[in-house]
């Protein structure tokens, strides 16, 4: 029987699997996808490039890189049910909330890219390039502006700002918004990603797996700490309010968004290089008012509780600079980890173990059922949850 005192609770530091596709140093702050250096990718690559490294584990040739990208623009149109049944969605509709449904709902009409094997990376490349379509078609129609066309001439990262802001977007945005697709588009065992190898090893297919990301991404404690960020920031309103709230937060015993990390123990090297695009884009727009509180909210975190920031400290305030809203920035993180997630379960196809971990049992084992009639409300043999009044 296991023990209580065995559990590694949050499973932190269990190895649960080996993989070549993310390696991360926590002490040092190192990330490389598939050997390369995120600095190096982030420097030098593209989102495309860095998905083409993820699926195949190699950087492409310039022909195989043409072959992808073409690839992806051409899978970004929606079925025309699926395009419908968003049409019908109130504006209040929670874009996550929306990514997830319409993923699981794009398997109805794709059963072939869905099974499970090597034939997924055509699922792979289909759901990368659909994602900001649904997110697209979504948002221009909840702020009334004018439909999504495909752009067949735009990179990843340019159709996705299009798609999202209903404009051309600049050449300094669309780099900057590719260099956060290359960031966030893997991270080794994260929780959304484990979730996605959680359901593809059990055999069951790409889609699926990728809705379970979807949905576990969506939690603050994830990727949903980057829109909560904001949130703080417009809280806080001015650099000289951050030490006051960040003081009364943590009196509260409350998270600050965007801090800390279950492996890094130095400053996450995503952070450091999306700190350089918010000053970067802030500056070419003249706006450094959400630079100048995060530096201030970096300084007094560190010094009240030892936390560096994360990759979802800055790239709030990169997005919103382009006029993003705060509830897309999840979605845009997915838009980018479905990739990752996509890679991994590859991987997971390719060296497949039912992931079953155990539990330590804590509960009684002697209890002997009493017939309904004779129990009573109130006393029960175990601590469990109160049932209802
Ligand atoms: N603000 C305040 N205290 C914190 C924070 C934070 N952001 N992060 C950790 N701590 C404290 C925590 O309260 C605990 O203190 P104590 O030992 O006194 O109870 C200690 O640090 C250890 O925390 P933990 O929750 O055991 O550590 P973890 O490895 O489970 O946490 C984390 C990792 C990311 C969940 C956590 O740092 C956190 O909640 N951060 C805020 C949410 C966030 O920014 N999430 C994005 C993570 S990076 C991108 C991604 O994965 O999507």
């Amino acid at each position: 029987m296991v023990e209580a005192s065995e559990v590694q609770r949050g499973l932190q530091d269990v190895v649960a699997l080996e993989s070549r596709i993310c390696f991360i140093d926590g002490r040092l702050g190192r990330l490389l996808y598939q050997g390369y250096d995120i600095r190096e990718l982030a420097e030098r690559s593209t989102f495309e490039e860095v998905a083409y490294l993820l699926w195949y584990g190699r950087l492409p040739t310039s022909a195989q890189l043409g072959d992808l990208s073409a690839r992806l623009r051409e899978l970004r149109a929606l079925p025309a049910p699926l395009s419908d049944w968003i049409a019908t969605l109130p504006p209040t509709t929670a874009p996550m909330d929306l990514l997830r449904t319409a993923v699981s709902a794009l398997a109805l009409f794709e059963p072939e890219e869905t099974r499970p094997g090597p034939s997924s990376i055509g699922g792979a490349q289909r759901l990368t390039a659909v994602l900001p379509t649904i997110l697209g078609q979504f948002h221009r129609q909840r702020t009334g502006a004018k439909p999504l066309r495909p752009r067949p001439e735009l990179s990843a990262a340019a159709y996705l700002l299009y798609a999202v802001l209903d404009r051309e977007p600049t050449e300094l945005e669309t780099r900057a918004l590719d260099v956060a697709l290359i960031l966030h588009a893997d991270h080794e065992l994260n929780a959304s990603t484990f979730a996605a190898r959680v359901t593809a090893s059990t055999l069951s297919d790409l889609y699926s797996a990728v809705t379970s990301a979807i949905g576990t991404l969506k939690g603050p404690l994830h990727g949903g700490a980057n829109e909560r960020v904001m949130e703080l920031l417009a809280e806080i309103g001015t650099v000289d309010r951050v030490e006051e709230v960040v003081k009364e937060r943590l009196a509260r015993h409350e998270r600050i968004m965007g801090f800390g990390h279950r492996v890094y123990k130095v400053e996450d090297p995503r952070a450091t290089i999306l700190r350089r695009w918010s000053e970067k884009v802030g500056a070419a727009k003249g706006n450094l008012h959400d630079y100048e509180l995060l530096r201030k909210l970096e300084e007094v975190v560190h010094r009240e509780k030892g936390l560096y920031p994360n990759v979802d400290l800055y790239s709030g305030s990169v997005y919103a600079l382009f006029g993003i809203p705060p509830d897309l920035f999840t979605p845009l993180f997915a838009s980018s980890r479905v990739a990752g997630w996509t890679a991994h379960v590859l991987e997971e196809y390719d060296d497949l173990r039912l992931i079953r971990p155990t539990a330590a049992y804590v509960g009684p084992t002697d209890l002997t059922y009493v017939p309904i009639a004779e129990r009573s409300a109130d006393a029960g043999p175990s601590p469990g949850r109160a049932p209802p009044a």
